[in-house]
């Protein structure tokens, strides 16, 4: 039996002695036609002579199996056709191989070490890689962490096809699949199935795809939101007051994606550093002062959040370790099932009433050291404690106890029309005025006058 890689050699050699016989005489000429993809080179068909056969493998030194068959004829469609086998395998010298040479223990190594190929002529994306939390996993040994091979395979690279094929081809289906799954049945996915060229975005537009950082840090994923739906905070502002801040304060998946649990995530934040409290290398800190606060396992309640705040203030010897909260969908596949904006979440009630749903639970997160959120539990009760007027600053009006006081600050932002600074000197004015002098007082009767009489 002939393999398809002998026979796409076999004919596309035919095809060449043809292109030879007309061209014998222009070498330039041949080269462009070679590099455009006509066929193969001989050198290369050589290679393939051998590994064009189906079936042919060898065993690595752990006993996994690695398959040695290249398929001519995706080869010849590649865009590495114009560099040839050679182009990535510069270190196999015919006249020695196939050499028994030393073996690598396992098929990772094996792809690890050839990767590296790919770095003579494309530098800047290993620039790129590097910075990825992918590189980082790497780097730490996760055996799971994507090599340039796993998204473009090394034989068969087509122009374009990783940014414009059908969804079902993305690179990042396999390993994130039921991330894709969500993704495919969102208002994107189902736009860029009927129509890849519509500008529908997939998992790179929004991740991008070297340089893919933490989905949590930054404001990447937001800004590329609002790169392609520029009009969007304008639109909001029509309906949704002080949308610019609820933008900051509540993520586009949390409105929609309508059916997604929610949480709140409190993250450590640095005020006078502005930027989010990072885990420093090698000093696991969070983890374990928030189990050591955390004794019974059953989620920080305010006491304890205040006292972890405490440590890492006393660390930095100054009071500026603030939480900073957001309102987010709870759960990697949820941020993905985003519908069309009639079902997106517009009910003000929704939020802004007591016991709304999305505040019943809280997470406290600090930036792990592959820039992943590290998170831990807390009650819910902690987003009304008066403690965290101060602590959790900038998100005070959340659903439960204290809810009557934004009611009262939406009247006067509805009525005024001036929300922002009315709404925050107001609080600011209402928590003076109710907040007992000493806060850890306070915390300590976890009924305060604060959230009994403004309840009531
Ligand atoms: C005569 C047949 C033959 C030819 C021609 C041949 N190979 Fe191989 N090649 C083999 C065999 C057999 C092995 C498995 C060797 C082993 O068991 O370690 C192999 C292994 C390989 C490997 C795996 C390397 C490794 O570290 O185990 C690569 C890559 C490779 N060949 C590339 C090429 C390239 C590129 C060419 C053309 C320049 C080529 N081969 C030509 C037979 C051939
Ligand atoms: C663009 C770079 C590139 C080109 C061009 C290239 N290879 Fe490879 N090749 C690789 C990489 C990277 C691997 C390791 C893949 C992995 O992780 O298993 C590899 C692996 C192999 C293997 C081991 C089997 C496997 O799939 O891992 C063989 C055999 C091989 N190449 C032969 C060839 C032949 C024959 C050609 C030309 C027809 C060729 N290669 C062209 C990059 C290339
Ligand atoms: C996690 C998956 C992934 C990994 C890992 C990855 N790529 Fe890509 N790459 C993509 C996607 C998706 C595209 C198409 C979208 C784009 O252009 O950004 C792409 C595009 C490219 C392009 C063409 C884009 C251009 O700007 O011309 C090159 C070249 C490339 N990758 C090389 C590499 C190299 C080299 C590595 C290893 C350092 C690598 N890629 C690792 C997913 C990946
Ligand atoms: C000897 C140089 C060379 C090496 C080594 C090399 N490439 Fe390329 N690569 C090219 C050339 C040339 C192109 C075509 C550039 C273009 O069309 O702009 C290309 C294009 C690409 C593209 C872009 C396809 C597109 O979307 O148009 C990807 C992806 C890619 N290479 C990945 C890899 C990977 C992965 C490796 C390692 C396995 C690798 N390359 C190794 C020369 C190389
Ligand atoms: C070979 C497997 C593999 C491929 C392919 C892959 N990834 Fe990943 N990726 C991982 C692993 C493992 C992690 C870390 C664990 C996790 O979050 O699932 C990760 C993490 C991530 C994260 C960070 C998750 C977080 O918690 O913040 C993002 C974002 C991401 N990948 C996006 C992509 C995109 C976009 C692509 C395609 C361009 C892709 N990945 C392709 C394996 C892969
Ligand atoms: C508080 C909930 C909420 C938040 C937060 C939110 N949206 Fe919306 N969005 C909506 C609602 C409700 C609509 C439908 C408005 C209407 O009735 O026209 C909408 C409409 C849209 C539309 C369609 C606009 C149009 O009129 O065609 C886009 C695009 C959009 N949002 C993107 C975003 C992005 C991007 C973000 C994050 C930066 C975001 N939204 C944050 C609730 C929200
Ligand atoms: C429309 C923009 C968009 C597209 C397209 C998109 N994502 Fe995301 N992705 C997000 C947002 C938003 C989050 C949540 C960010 C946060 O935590 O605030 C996220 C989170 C993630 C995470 C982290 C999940 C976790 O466990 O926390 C991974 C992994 C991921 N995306 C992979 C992918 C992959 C793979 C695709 C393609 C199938 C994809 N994304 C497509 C916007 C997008
Ligand atoms: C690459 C550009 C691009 C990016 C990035 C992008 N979108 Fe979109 N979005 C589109 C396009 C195009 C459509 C229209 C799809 C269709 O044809 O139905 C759309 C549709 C929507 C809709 C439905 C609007 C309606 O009229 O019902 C919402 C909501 C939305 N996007 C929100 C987001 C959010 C949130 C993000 C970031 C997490 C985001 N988009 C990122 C291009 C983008
Ligand atoms: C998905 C949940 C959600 C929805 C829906 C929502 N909000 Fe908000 N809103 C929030 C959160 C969270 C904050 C907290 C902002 C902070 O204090 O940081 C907030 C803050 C506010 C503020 C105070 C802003 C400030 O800076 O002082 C006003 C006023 C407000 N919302 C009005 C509304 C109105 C009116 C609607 C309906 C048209 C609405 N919100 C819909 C979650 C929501």
């Amino acid at each position: 039996m002939i393999s398809l890689g002998q026979q796409a050699a076999a004919s596309s050699r035919r095809g060449r002695l043809l292109v030879l016989a007309i061209l014998a005489f222009v070498p330039g000429i041949l080269h462009t036609a070679l590099a455009a993809g006509a066929g193969l080179s001989k050198d290369d068909q050589t290679c393939l002579a051998c590994h064009g056969e189906a079936g042919m493998q060898k065993s690595m030194a752990e006993g996994e199996k690695l398959s040695l068959h290249i398929v001519g004829k995706d080869f010849a469609g590649s865009v590495h056709n114009a560099v040839g086998c050679s182009g990535c395998h510069a270190e196999v010298d015919l006249a020695k191989h196939p050499a028994p040479g030393k073996k690598q223990q396992t098929l990772r190594e094996f792809s690890i070490a050839k990767v590296e190929a790919c770095r003579s002529c494309h530098e800047d994306k290993f620039k790129l890689f590097d910075a990825s939390i992918h590189a980082s996993l790497l780097r730490s040994g996760n055996p799971m962490a994507p090599l340039c091979s796993d998204c473009h395979s090394p034989h068969a690279v087509r122009a374009k096809a990783a940014a414009s094929g059908p969804i079902d081809q993305v690179p990042c289906r396999s390993c994130h699949s039921a991330v894709f799954k969500a993704y495919a049945q969102s208002v994107h996915g189902l736009a860029r199935a009927k129509d890849a060229s519509g500008g529908a975005p997939i998992c790179a537009d929004c991740h991008r795809s070297h340089d893919v950082t933490a989905a949590s840090s930054g404001n990447q994923i937001k800004e590329a939101c609002l790169g392609c739906h520029f009009n969007a905070l304008q639109q909001h502002k029509s309906w949704l007051p002080n949308a610019a801040h609820h933008f900051e304060a509540v993520s586009c998946p949390a409105c929609h994606a309508p059916m997604a649990p929610r949480r709140v995530d409190l993250k450590l934040y640095d005020s006078s550093a502005r930027e989010r409290v990072a885990e420093k290398l090698g000093v696991p800190r969070f983890e374990s002062r928030a189990k050591l606060a955390d004794s019974k396992g059953q989620g920080l309640d305010a006491l304890a959040l205040q006292s972890l705040l405490k440590q890492f203030n006393s660390e930095n010897g100054e009071a500026d370790t603030v939480l900073r909260g957001r309102l987010e969908v709870d759960g990697g596949p949820e941020a993905h099932m985003l519908t069309t904006k009639d079902r997106a979440v517009k009910d003000c009630k929704t939020c802004h009433r007591e016991g709304a749903a999305p505040f019943q639970k809280v997470s406290i997160s600090i930036v792990g050291p592959d820039g992943r959120a590290l998170r831990h539990g807390a009650q819910q009760d902690v987003l009304q404690a008066p403690t965290s007027v101060d602590s959790v600053r900038g998100f005070y009006a959340i659903g439960g106890t204290r809810i009557k006081l934004l009611d009262l600050l939406l009247v006067l932002a509805l009525a005024s029309g001036v929300a922002v600074p009315i709404g925050h000197l107001t609080l600011k004015w209402l928590a003076k005025k109710y907040l007992p002098k000493s806060d850890t007082a306070a915390v300590a009767r976890t009924d305060t006058p604060n959230s009994q009489e403004t309840e009531k």
